[in-house]
């Protein structure tokens, strides 16, 4: 039977995605909500049939999404999620090193060509104006870790809950593991420790304190549901058909998907947003009636408060609710909300519809599935500046080039979108290393049309550290490799 990938609101107990469900990676759909994580990238070697053994030896560890909907259930019970959850992908090289037929690659242009290739050129204009451009993503190689260099032939997610030293040493015994396996194959290359952090409510919060992974494209029947009693969708559909994210395997059979990955370490400058965030908040505060706080200021940035609150709803914090039914029609200006925070920049929620006439549909269909994780210290108010602390940024879509890199050069890259004077994100937008940032406009007063702008440059807390893009196989291609 055919599946139709246009579908949402799915349930995983649906008898008809059984067979899809069972030899999808999980992930995808879902996360996997587990606290702690080893990414474990990995070289293989010249031998490609014992590359393709090692790969299918490795994929009877893989969490199926099935299963993680198996798993999830266990954990309503049970309360903990105390069984590994285990993702397999491969890069462009990867596939090389398998020695399979070029039919079986997924064949979207960024992955082949690989992040570190910055002389690629991708159709990144958006109306099909078909303009090509080269390092869209402005990344600068010199900055990247020396173990991000070199040919990473894929990825393990390696992921436990539980005590915190029972699991990472559960986690450091698997990647042993690992290690022992490739022995005489190949070779672990680098591996990147993730954790949650959280706030005292217990909410996922990245290093700058805000809330983190509040707003993410949703397709079952079950995260609907909550977002419904989170709020509801009235003002904001966050459903998702398959195919933001799903794509045919060409390597497996016709019931096998798989999805695309960015891969992208990013430090964050934890004490330098803190202090920039003072220094608008005194500009801001400057001949006005109110003095403007630090908080607000990380707010206009971001487009939440850290609590979560969205700043195009609320003008002070103080309010809990992890709130995601909103959108940007009465404020189109950004006077409440600026047009270049950061949620404002990666989902301009209509932004682009009232702006350019064009369909809501395109606009959505930028849109990513995140799934990253910290990594590093956990001091929130660091003494230092650029401390080893950041956020293992990892998302899946359909197309690399149509979401993930379309959304960080056309929108957070862009000074000119949503117009001419906007400016980049304050948080990840990044210019070519010989340019310098033009300033981003603010308002002294939330939602008035009558407040006096300042302009005051915020960029560069965030740095890129090295990254890859990825396809995540379908099971039966993985188990059916030719060994
Ligand atoms: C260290 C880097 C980053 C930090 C600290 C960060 C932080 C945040 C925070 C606090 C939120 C609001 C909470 C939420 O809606 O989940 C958010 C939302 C989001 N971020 Fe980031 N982010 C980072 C990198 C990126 C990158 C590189 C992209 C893609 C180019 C991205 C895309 C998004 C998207 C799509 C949303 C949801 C917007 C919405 O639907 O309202 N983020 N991020």
């Amino acid at each position: 039977m055919s599946v139709n990938l246009n579908q949402t609101n799915i349930d995983l107990d649906d008898p008809n995605f059984r067979s899809v469900f069972a030899n999808l990676q999980g992930n995808i759909l879902k996360g996997h909500g587990r606290d702690y994580a080893r990414h474990v990238f990995f070289c293989l070697g010249s031998d490609e049939v014992a590359n393709r053994q090692w790969i299918w030896q490795m994929s009877e560890k893989v969490t199926s999404m099935l299963e993680q909907g198996q798993q999830h259930q266990a954990f309503k019970l049970q309360g903990k999620h105390d069984h590994l959850f285990v993702n397999l992908m491969l890069s462009a090289s990867g596939y090389r090193k398998l020695g399979i037929l070029r039919e079986q690659w997924p064949d979207d242009p960024a992955f082949l060509a690989g992040m570190k290739d910055l002389d690629q050129r991708y159709d990144t204009s958006p109306r099909g104006d078909h303009k090509p451009t080269a390092n869209p993503l402005n990344d600068d190689l010199s900055q990247w870790e020396s173990d991000f260099s070199q040919d990473l032939d894929g990825m393990l997610i390696l992921a436990l809950s539980g005590p915190l030293a029972e699991a990472e040493k559960a986690l450091t015994d698997l990647v042993a593991e690992v290690a022992q396996s490739l022995d005489g194959i190949g070779h672990i290359a680098v591996v990147q420790h993730g954790h949650v952090m959280r706030n005292d409510k217990q909410q996922v919060i990245e290093h700058f304190g805000f809330v983190d992974g509040v707003s993410n494209p949703k397709f079952l029947f079950s995260e609907l549901t909550e977002e419904y009693r989170n709020g509801g969708y009235s003002n904001n559909d966050p459903s998702a058909p398959l195919n933001l994210v799903m794509v045919p395997d060409p390597g497996g059979d016709h019931a096998s998907f798989g999805t695309y990955v960015v891969y992208r370490k990013l430090q964050q400058n934890i004490k330098g947003f803190w202090q920039r965030a003072d220094m608008l908040a005194n500009t801001l505060s400057e001949n006005a009636d109110r003095k403007i706080s630090a908080e607000y200021a990380g707010a206009l940035c971001v487009g939440r408060f850290q609590d979560g609150t969205p700043i195009s709803e609320q003008s002070g914090d103080g309010w809990t609710n992890l709130f995601n039914n909103f959108n940007f029609d009465d404020d189109a200006e950004g006077l409440k909300c600026p047009l270049h925070a950061h949620v404002r920049k990666t989902n301009p929620r209509g932004d682009t519809v009232r702006q350019f006439n064009s369909p809501p549909t395109i606009e959505r269909s930028r849109r990513i599935v995140r799934r990253g994780i910290s990594f590093g210290e956990t001091e929130r108010h660091p003494a230092q500046e650029w401390t080893e602390a950041g956020l293992l940024f990892l998302s899946f879509q359909a197309s690399i080039v149509d979401q993930f890199i379309f959304m960080q050069h056309t929108w957070c890259n862009s000074e000119k979108f949503l117009h001419e004077d906007v400016g980049l994100d304050p948080l990840v937008g990044q210019l070519k290393a010989t340019e310098v940032p033009k300033p981003q406009s603010w308002s002294k007063g939330w939602g008035s049309p009558t407040a006096e702008q300042v302009s005051f440059s915020f960029s560069g807390v965030v740095r890129m550290k090295g990254g890859e893009y990825f396809f995540m196989p379908s099971l039966h291609f993985l188990k059916n490799l030719p060994v």
